[in-house]
């Protein structure tokens, strides 16, 4: 029987899940309503939701209860959603429009808009430090692994690499590694996250990391090329936006067709580490497929 229906009825269930859940952490806490507005704003404007996905996928795979991931998983999207508020101010890539709405600085001001950025990524550690029902080795680790792909080391270094890469010349090798780090870190510890919590071996763990790794570079070269070609309605932000930022990307070093087999190549990386790992891995692999694939 064919995977897709029953991948598709994976995305559809679990990303309502983490939309439902999301707003309701912000909601609680005794924190500034306008403070509270903002952050909610972002997190209910839309978005995949593909890094709590994946980590959902990855305790399918090693037949775990999905109810012990939810929480990192929201944790995560929340940190996700963080660097799209700061990533889109004027001060970086200056962007109006995020996930079909105004960018948050166009509606709260830049100033609420950092604060709702720094209020998302400190509370999500927060919260996974807070959960009951894990063990104080496994929060730690998760802690310490999202930090390490979020932090000076991964994203926010990768995106200082972004801004410094614009208007240099790049080779595909430098490009990788902002790739890698600025994008596949954050999709790379969501895997590694499933693996923590649903107490996987080493080999398996660096595997899945490896899968994440290949995925994550695939993940930010369709970005690229969507911002090239990508339909404004369905991406949710403005299609030109590197382009106008003289950034450095994979169409512009290798023009669209060689970004497009860095695409593919990327993908099969992906999927042959996957199949290193026995697991059930049909919706990761669906994952990949859907990754490459997607319009929006
Ligand atoms: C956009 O991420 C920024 C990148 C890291 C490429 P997504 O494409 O996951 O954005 P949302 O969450 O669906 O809005
Ligand atoms: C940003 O890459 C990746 C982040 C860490 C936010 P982009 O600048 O290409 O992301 P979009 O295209 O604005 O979503
Ligand atoms: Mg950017
Ligand atoms: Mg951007
Ligand atoms: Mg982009």
């Amino acid at each position: 029987m064919s995977v897709q229906p029953i991948l598709d009825k994976f995305i559809e269930d679990e990303k309502k899940q983490i939309d439902r859940l999301l707003p309701n952490f912000i909601n609680e806490l005794k924190a500034p309503a306008s403070l509270k507005e903002a952050m909610i704003y972002s997190l209910e404007a839309g978005g995949k939701r593909v890094r709590p996905i994946l980590l959902l996928a990855t305790l399918k795979g090693f037949r775990q209860p999905l109810t012990n991931g939810y929480d990192v998983a929201c944790a995560l999207e929340m940190i996700h959603t963080y660097s799209l508020i700061h990533d889109d101010l004027p001060a970086m890539d200056d962007d109006d429009l995020r996930r079909g709405k105004p960018t948050n600085h166009k509606v709260f001001g830049e100033a609420l808009a950092i604060l709702a950025g720094d209020g998302l990524l400190t509370y999500s550690f927060q919260l996974i430090a807070g959960l009951d029902y894990l063990s104080a080795d496994k929060k730690v680790s998760v802690i310490g692994k999202i930090a390490a792909a979020s932090g000076p080391t991964g994203m926010v270094g990768g995106q200082v690499e972004d801004m410094e890469g614009e208007d240099q010349l790049l080779d595909v090798e430098q490009l990788q590694h902002i790739h890698h780090r600025k994008t596949g870190d954050l999709l790379s510890v969501a895997l590694e996250c499933g693996a923590i919590l649903s107490s996987a071996t080493k080999t398996e763990t660096k595997e899945l990391k490896l899968f994440g790794k290949h995925l994550g570079i695939a993940f930010q070269i369709k970005d690229d090329l969507l911002d090239v070609e990508g339909d404004e309605d369905k991406i949710g932000k403005p299609v030109g936006s590197d382009e106008t930022n003289n950034k450095t990307t994979y169409p512009k070093v290798l023009g669209m067709e060689g970004a497009k087999e860095k695409l593919s190549f990327h993908l099969s990386s992906a999927k042959n580490h996957l199949n290193n790992v026995e697991i059930d891995k049909d919706i990761l692999l669906g994952l990949v497929d859907y990754i490459g694939s997607r319009t929006s």
